[in-house]
């Protein structure tokens, strides 16, 4: 079993869906920040619509004091 939970949204640096969103509630805003924060996204570039996803899904949670 790999370390990381959630399926693997970064196949190149091996980041999960988990700990990606994490990153994005901690305040990653776009596909740079992530790539900035856990190398999500700095390989071939195929995850990037992935992360784009992530990223609307948390964004559609809206901020973590309206919740
Ligand atoms: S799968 Fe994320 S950069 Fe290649």
């Amino acid at each position: 079993m790999s370390a990381f939970t959630g399926a693997s949204v970064c196949v190149c640096y091996q980041v999960g869906e988990d700990e990606i969103l994490g990153w994005i509630r901690r305040g990653a805003a776009s596909v740079e920040d992530l790539g900035e924060m856990c190398r999500a996204g700095q390989g071939c570039g195929d995850c990037h619509e992935s992360l784009e996803e992530l990223l609307e899904d948390v964004s559609a949670e809206g901020p973590p004091d309206e919740r």
